[in-house]
């Protein structure tokens, strides 16, 4: 059944859902959790795939095509290509993506391209060993790159973007390292700007290394040209001048892209937010497992899409940071 596109209360078609399916990680990330993890939700209180899979088909159902699984760390949930295969073959499901902190994707990348998997987002935010240990607080590196590799190695899995978050004091000494990565791989490397959603609420605007700025370091000792800019696409994504490889910025603080946004998120217990930054969100675990049918709980998602926020208010005095981190959102 195809229903009306669904819509905000500006004027914004929603096409893309970010399904958090866990808010477990087997990484620390500095910006994202305490070192001693956080209180994990209940088994009971996370969506099945089924449950899962009626939402995304629901949304789908209204035009929002575009799908992508994060966490926490999506690949702890057991059996996750189950649901990417159910999630795939949904009516109306255009295409599946995943984040990933790439941990566990060396044994599972095969089955998730195989499940119908189409576009992987890696995060890694150093390439040096010690770094990646002192920022993820695991030592990891070695196990990501393994990961990343048997990706790269399936061909349905191209084009691999890596993700790395841009940290003033950190990210700096990583951008020429990076550029050289993803001239040397053909990865797209995107640096995104450390947004106010982490666990210990110490984020301020000095600690954003903004997208301009590593482009500018990146520029100067490797030209770059711009590439046509995709629809809804939140990245400014640029080629090297001189071979293959592209790198992008996402810059949600420096440059926000909330006029565009066409997002919703749904968290790993049934909530939804309409916005990263969102104050408030909607539940739909409970009327969905209150019986609710097809049709109320369109009228409670358009509801709540309605009043999508018109844009994020980071950069204002009087921000509020949402209660949950970004592991408890989904990226
Ligand atoms: N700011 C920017 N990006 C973040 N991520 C996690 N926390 C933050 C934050 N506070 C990134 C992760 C991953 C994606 C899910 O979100 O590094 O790439
Ligand atoms: Fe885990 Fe991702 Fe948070 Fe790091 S940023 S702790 S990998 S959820």
């Amino acid at each position: 059944m195809v229903r009306e596109q669904l819509r905000d209360g500006h004027g914004r078609d929603i096409g893309d859902v970010r399904v958090s399916v866990t808010d477990r990680c087997n990484f620390r990330c500095q910006y994202c959790m305490p070192a001693d993890g956080l209180p994990w939700l209940e088994r009971e209180e996370i969506l099945s795939f089924e449950e899962i899979g009626r939402l995304v088909g629901l949304l789908a159902s209204m035009g929002v095509g575009s799908v992508r699984l994060t966490g926490g760390e999506p690949l702890v949930r057991r059996d996750l290509p189950r649901l990417a295969k159910l999630l795939r073959s949904t009516p109306g499901v255009e295409e599946l993506a995943l984040t990933t902190n790439g941990y566990l994707l060396e044994r599972h990348a095969a089955a998730l391209v195989g499940a119908g998997v189409d576009r992987f987002n890696v995060s890694i935010d150093s390439l040096q060993r010690d770094r990646f240990y002192a920022l993820t607080r695991r030592d990891a590196l070695p196990q990501v790159l393994r990961g990343l590799a048997a990706l790269a190695a399936l061909p349905q899995a191209h084009p691999v973007k890596v993700n790395a978050v841009g940290i003033r004091g950190f990210t700096e000494t990583e951008a020429i390292p990076f550029a050289r990565f993803a001239r040397e791989h053909d990865y797209e490397v995107r640096f995104i700007e450390f947004m106010p959603l982490d666990a210990d609420r110490s984020w301020d605007a000095g600690q954003v290394l903004t997208g301009e700025e590593i482009r500018a370091a990146i520029e100067a000792e490797h030209p770059l040209v711009p590439c046509p800019r995709e629809r809804h696409s939140t990245a400014r994504v640029y080629r090297f001048a001189d071979g293959r490889g592209r790198i992008g910025f996402v810059n949600p603080v420096s440059e926000p892209f909330c006029a565009d946004c066409n997002r919703i998120r749904l968290t790993a217990d049934g909530r939804l937010r309409t916005c990263l930054f969102s104050l408030g969100e909607t539940d739909l675990r409970g009327p969905l497992r209150e019986g609710a049918d097809d049709d109320e709980l369109e009228r409670i998602v358009r509801a709540a899409v309605w009043r999508k926020e018109l844009k994020h208010r980071v950069n204002e005095p009087g921000f509020v940071q949402p209660e949950r981190t970004m592991s408890a959102i989904g990226g």
